[in-house]
């Protein structure tokens, strides 16, 4: 059986509708009820449906044997699990964004507003600003608005939430796609069935 931990919401519905069409169906998934695990005993697969920035944690304790999760997840929380396949959706870039008019002043501590800490603060080391982070949990973008932050550091999918908001990318940190991750272990002991899917996903993304 292989446990497959997918981020619930619309990304998590793509992923399990690339997994259905390379044979890894679940029928009972469909049934509109909030279960949150759903099993095919005869293709051996489990699936959990996970909070989207759970996913690393269910895939690194080995609950789930692979998942599927944004770059930026992998990038801020740098979980210890294989990354196998770049799926190529929920195509986004991590990026910094501000007010139209602000002017950086390199002679001021730079106000960072961010729900990314860890990917922040290694971009600015690299670039030897000084920042100060402000961890925000969602609705990043009110940051610079209210004048809590300078600029924030957040993913632009569309950048329609930026414009909306009178603010604008101004660099781009790393493009963030969704990627397919392994539990090291299960890695080794499930060698075979993991490989397999990999290959039919690698199928797939040929098409
Ligand atoms: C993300 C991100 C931006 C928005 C970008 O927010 O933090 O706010 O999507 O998308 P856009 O460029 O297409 O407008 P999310 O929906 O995850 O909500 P939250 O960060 O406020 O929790």
């Amino acid at each position: 059986m292989i446990n497959v931990a997918l981020p619930k919401g619309r990304l998590g519905e793509k992923v399990y509708s690339i997994f259905e069409s390379i044979g890894y169906e679940c029928p009972s998934i469909h049934e509109n009820n909030r279960k949150l695990t759903f099993e095919n005993e005869e293709k051996g697969v489990r699936y959990f449906w996970v909070k989207p920035s759970d996913v690393a944690i269910y895939v690194e304790h080995g609950v789930a044997d692979i998942g599927v999760a944004g770059k930026d997840i992998l990038l801020e929380y740098t979980p210890d699990v294989y990354e196998l396949v770049d799926l190529g959706i929920g195509k986004c870039r991590m990026a910094v964004a501000g007010k139209k008019d602000f002017f950086d002043n390199n002679d001021k501590t730079l106000r960072v507003a961010t729900k990314f800490p860890n990917i922040a603060k290694a971009y600015y080391e690299s670039k030897s600003r000084e920042i100060d982070i402000i961890k925000l949990n969602g609705s990043i973008e009110l940051a610079p608005v209210l004048g809590l932050s300078d600029v924030i550091v957040d993913i632009v999918e569309t950048g329609k939430t930026l414009y909306e908001n009178d603010l604008e990318p101004f660099e781009t940190i790393v493009p963030i796609s969704a990627r397919l991750i392994s539990n090291k272990v299960s890695y080794k002991f499930k060698n075979e069935s993991i490989t397999e899917l990999c290959r039919a996903l690698g199928e797939w993304l040929k098409k």
